[in-house]
């Protein structure tokens, strides 16, 4: 077989492969320390934006470390484009690096530098001389739209400003990989947007891999095409991000979601539901359905089924990286035959539904 572009085994090959990767932090037996990843089998793709979410402590940063060698596996192989990270030795380590770029939080710039020079370091570290640097440095703050702030210092920058450099830092060893740690986690919501729409050309136009994690889920629902939720060091639940954010089946996608996606019940009515009804209780349930014409129709049809008992409490329609979808919450009352007929029609309609709770 001869090695071409579009050879199918370098098309399949997933850019990062995550293989029983355990992490235990102190100690040296079971019985001290901490488990921070307790066994992660995961696919990261080539050429698209994939979003890993969880709460806080869930072993988010520990996972993303992994993959550049900040740490290492206690257990398992982690392979970025088919190579084992923990087996490489500094000098391998160095090589990776410049294939794996990664943002932080907190920019992580150094302030004594300006704008040009902190972009331009990579390439300082890599031995790249002053002219090579300049003609990378120069297209880079293009990109990122902060041509005229090449002389500045980082104190004299916004936040947005600031991630701008630390993305063009990023990029200038050429990666194939981007790996985002909480990247707009410190930015307003309309700087995390520009941020995100940045990310998202860098994607496109320059095929680069991102891999980001957050515990916004905004930021997924936003801009990754997958995603995946940990939890506890576990992976509990990946796919397409449109097919997890409408219809999350493990109940801490749930409840990372509930806050988040599609239409909502007021504080005042939620706080009130029961897990089961009493005699003359409603069912409050939420409809999630595709595409954004079917509004009108299902609404109709709704009442038809139900009958005019059904009240329409909220509805939304909703994007989820660029899909359109559209949510309804309704309650109608939970007594056995309204029930049953509700359930036929969502079975032949094919509607996702949470039951959201009982009430009066
Ligand atoms: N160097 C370390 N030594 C000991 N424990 C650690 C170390 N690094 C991380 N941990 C623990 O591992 C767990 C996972 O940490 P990690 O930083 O990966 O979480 P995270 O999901 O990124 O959380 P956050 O959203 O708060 O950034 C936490 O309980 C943390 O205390
Ligand atoms: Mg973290």
């Amino acid at each position: 077989m001869t090695a071409t572009v579009n050879n199918p085994a370098n098309a399949e090959r997933p850019m990062v492969a995550f293989a029983g990767v355990t992490k235990h932090f102190g100690g040296t037996g079971d019985q001290t320390g901490f488990t921070a990843l307790a066994g992660i089998d995961y696919s990261v793709p080539k050429g698209v934006i994939t979003g890993i979410i969880g709460r806080s402590g869930a072993g988010k940063s520990t996972l993303i470390r992994l993959v550049n060698g900040l740490e290492k596996p206690t257990s398992g192989q982690v392979l970025v484009d088919g190579v084992d990270v923990g087996a490489l030795d500094d000098a391998g380590l160095r090589t990776l690096r410049r294939s794996v770029g990664m943002i932080f939080q907190h920019f992580n710039l150094l302030s004594s530098r300006t704008v040009a020079d902190n972009i331009g370091l990579p390439l300082e570290i890599a031995g790249h001389d002053r002219k090579a640097i300049e003609a990378k440095v120069g297209p880079l703050m293009e990109l990122v739209g902060l041509s005229d702030k090449a002389g500045r210092y980082p104190a004299e920058l916004s936040g947005g400003q600031k991630q701008r450099v630390g993305i063009a830092r990023a990029l200038a060893t050429e990666p194939s990989l981007l790996l985002s740690d909480e990247a707009t986690s410190a930015l307003d919501p309309e700087t995390t947007q520009s941020i995100l729409d940045l990310l998202k050309t860098i994607n496109r136009d320059l095929g680069l891999t991102v891999l980001l994690i957050t515990h916004e889920m905004e930021v997924v629902k936003t801009i990754a095409s997958r995603v995946a939720v940990i939890d506890k060091g576990l992976i509990v639940e990946e796919g397409r991000t449109f097919d997890i954010f409408t219809r999350p089946r493990h109940e801490t996608t749930q409840a990372l979601l509930s806050a988040s996606i599609g239409a909502k019940l007021p504080e005042w009515i939620s706080s009130d539901l029961k897990p089961v009804p009493a005699a003359g209780d409603r069912a409050f349930v939420r409809l999630i359905f595709f595409g954004d014409t079917a509004f009108q129709p299902l609404t109709a049809r709704l009442v038809a089924e139900l009958g005019p008992e059904v009240n329409i409490l909220a509805g939304a329609i909703d994007e989820i990286s660029g899909e359109p979808f559209g949510s309804l919450v309704v309650a109608y009352p939970a007594d056995p035959q309204t029930l049953a007929r509700a359930n036929t029609f969502y079975q032949q309609t094919g509607l996702a539904t949470e039951v959201l709770g009982y009430g009066a």
